[in-house]
């Protein structure tokens, strides 16, 4: 019997206008590894500007009270119905996110503590990036991640530096959402966060083969 190919989600965890995030979503996806046979997968962008989750929930139920079987229905509002079926349908997640004032991004908190039973149990990985790679921000996400019980990758880290003693204009365009050049082209350039990111990843395919 042929085996499932599972569904890894890319989400962009930043929602500034303008932003960095969709440059460095391509730059990781183009870095990922063919899939395998075993186990297949396919990657999938999940914009969280294309989900507008409002600040103030009026859900009354603490997502954790709700029993995982009565979802999505028992949610009241059709946004959050519509979230919580869309993150339900992914097997795992890469978390694409930035740091802000070391920590990460409020929008990504807001749209994970909509839903609990969703995230549960899935593999997860971070990958950061900011002026020093972000990882202040990473490792507060994965504290959050492992709150929601999902089983996340730890070991190697990925964090992409936009400077790292040295300014090379990438964090001005960064800032301002410009294009960052052909990243994928220099080969030289985030070398060793490249190897990191490949090995995280078949972390992350290790943990989908590894049902918890
Ligand atoms: C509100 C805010 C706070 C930031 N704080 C940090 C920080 O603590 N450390 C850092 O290295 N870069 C920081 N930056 C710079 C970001 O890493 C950089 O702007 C990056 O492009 C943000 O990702 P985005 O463009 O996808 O939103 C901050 C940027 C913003 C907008």
């Amino acid at each position: 019997m042929a085996s499932k190919t599972n569904k890894i989600g890319l989400i962009l965890c930043s929602t500034r206008t303008p932003r960095s995030a969709p440059h460095l979503a391509s730059f990781v996806h183009s870095l990922l590894p063919p899939s395998p046979s075993t186990p297949s997968y396919t990657v999938e962008t999940i914009d969280l500007l294309d989900w507008p989750l409002p600040l103030h929930t009026t859900e009354p139920t603490v997502p954790t009270r709700l029993p995982a079987v009565s979802l999505p229905a028992a949610y009241t509002n059709a946004t959050t119905r519509a979230w919580s079926a869309h993150i339900a349908s992914f097997d795992a997640f890469i978390f694409l996110c930035p740091q802000y004032n070391w920590g990460y991004p409020a929008a990504i908190k807001n749209a994970i503590d909509y839903l609990f039973h969703e995230w549960t149990g899935k593999p997860a990985l971070v990958v950061s990036y900011g002026g020093r790679g972000g990882g202040l921000g990473r490792d507060q996400l994965v504290q959050v991640l492992k709150g929601l019980r999902m089983r996340v990758v730890e070991d190697p880290t990925v964090g992409f530096a936009f400077q790292d003693g040295k300014d090379w204009g990438m964090q001005a365009k960064a800032e301002g959402g410009e294009d960052l050049g052909d990243l994928l082209g220099d080969q030289g350039f985030w070398a060793e966060q490249r190897v990191a990111l490949v090995q995280a990843f078949n972390e992350l395919l290790a943990l989908l083969q590894n049902v918890g």
